[in-house]
């Protein structure tokens, strides 16, 4: 919301905020939480990372397609029906990779160095408008570490003059260049703000100015070239903070370094740090929440497994999810990953890395219960008995709520 004479923003803020649309509240951050409209607020929701381009349905012939990665647009139907899944789950937000991550092929957003594909905004225009329509809100990584089909930090390198691919050079020093070379960084950050310039026909909005969109994240897992060495250096995160900042001074910044690095708590354009947990762990969860408490910042947990606890696990998933319920400085989780029905036809999507969670599945029925337990205590400081009934989701589901 924009005030014409800044110094009525008090007389008129109240009245206007508590009789209008939270959904054009920002959220805030102070000290290590979050508020919403003066209230405290809690980021939970799953990862569900192909609402801007997918790789798991063969669309139609007709329809854009690109068989080398298997992209496609996920349809409109099953964008709409995942917001409603997440609202059947007392679920406040989503982390979606490809609502930023759309690089290097040709459904991308930029499919090549320099080259804006204006298609490729419809799918993430769609997802952000019935993100509002559903009151949730959007975190978005702005690139990936890898090399997947919806692109990373490798296509950057290789438009900035360095022929490298995760195959072959993910452990190669010449990575850092994406944080380092200054073609590179500058390249990256034209990226981001072609992204957020963006006009969304369906709000005027653009995504910088819409706070459904409420935080930004530097990156996917984002290392250098050991895995998990959290090199990624203070110059690089506080310079993409400065530019988000900028484009969108009430967007949230998350610090998408694979891990709480020490040196990064200093960062002030930092509001949120976060790691992810393969498998769950309590005890990394603690130590991650001993620096970013010492620096009053907020701590997200962006990844999780849910159904797999692996040989390292030290929880299981009620009391992971407990832990994370008494830890004030956790602002929220989304566990890896939530797929729904594809529409028309109304069938499950399927997703082969064992970390599917199909909301109605009923092999996945005692988790879902968990989650939902979690989310809704988290969200609403609300308590519900383990079997509660499960609110129903039509497929396809309304475009609003
Ligand atoms: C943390 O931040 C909050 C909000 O800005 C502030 O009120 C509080 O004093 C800070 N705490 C510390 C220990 O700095
Ligand atoms: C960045 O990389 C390019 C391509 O390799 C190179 O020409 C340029 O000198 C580098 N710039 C800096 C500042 O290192
Ligand atoms: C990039 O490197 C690969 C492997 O060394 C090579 O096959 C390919 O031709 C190179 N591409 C360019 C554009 O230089
Ligand atoms: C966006 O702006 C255009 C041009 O002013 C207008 O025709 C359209 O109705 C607006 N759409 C929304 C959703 O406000
Ligand atoms: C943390 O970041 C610093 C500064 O970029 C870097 O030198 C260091 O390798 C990183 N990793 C750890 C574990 O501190």
């Amino acid at each position: 919301m924009k005030l014409a004479f800044p110094f009525t923003a008090s007389l008129l803020a109240l009245p206007a905020f508590a009789h209008g649309d939270v959904r054009d509240l920002p959220v805030t951050r102070s000290g290590s939480s979050l508020l919403l409209d003066g209230k405290p607020w809690k980021a939970v929701g799953a990862n569900v990372y192909w609402l801007g381009l997918d790789e798991n349905v063969t669309p139609p012939a007709g329809e854009p397609y690109y068989a080398a990665t298997k992209a496609s647009y996920p349809t409109k139907g099953r964008t709409t029906e995942i917001m409603a899944v997440i609202k059947a789950l007392g679920g406040t937000m989503i982390r979606s990779h490809t609502l930023g991550v759309s690089t290097g092929n040709p459904l991308s957003l930029m499919p090549a160095k320099g080259q804006v594909n204006e298609k490729a905004f419809e799918a993430i225009d769609w997802a952000v408008w019935q993100a509002r329509q559903y009151r949730i809100r959007l975190l978005v990584p702005l690139t990936d570490n890898f090399d997947y089909y919806h692109g990373g930090k490798f296509d950057f390198l290789r438009w900035g003059g360095f022929n490298l691919s995760r195959d072959r050079d993910e452990k190669n020093p010449a990575v850092q260049n994406f944080y380092t070379n200054a073609t590179v960084v500058k390249g990256f950050k034209g990226y981001i703000r072609i992204l957020l310039t963006h006009v969304n026909p369906y709000t005027n909005l653009t995504y910088a100015a819409d706070p459904t969109i409420f935080a930004y994240e530097t990156g996917n897992e984002l290392t250098g070239p050991v895995w998990k060495d959290q090199d990624v250096p203070v110059e690089w995160v506080s310079e993409i903070g400065r530019l988000i900042k900028e484009l969108a001074p009430e967007k949230l910044f998350v610090d998408g370094t694979y891990g709480v690095n020490k040196s990064h708590l200093a960062i002030k354009e930092v509001d949120i740090y976060s790691n992810h947990h393969y498998p769950i762990s309590i005890s990394t969860l603690k130590a991650d929440l001993s620096l970013v408490t010492s620096a009053n910042k907020s701590y997200f947990a962006g990844e999780y497994g849910w159904n797999r606890a692996g040989s390292t696990a030290d929880a299981d998933l009620a009391s992971w999810l407990k832990e994370i319920e008494k830890s004030p400085a956790v602002i929220g989780d989304t566990f890896w990953s939530l797929f729904g029905h594809n529409v028309p036809d109304c069938n499950f999507v399927e997703h082969g890395d064992g970390l599917t969670m199909q909301y109605g599945n009923p092999s996945h029925a005692a988790q879902i219960q968990l989650v939902r337990q979690h989310f809704l205590q988290m969200s609403q400081g609300t308590a519900i008995s383990a079997d509660a009934a499960l609110p129903l989701v039509s497929c396809p589901a309304p475009t609003s709520m």
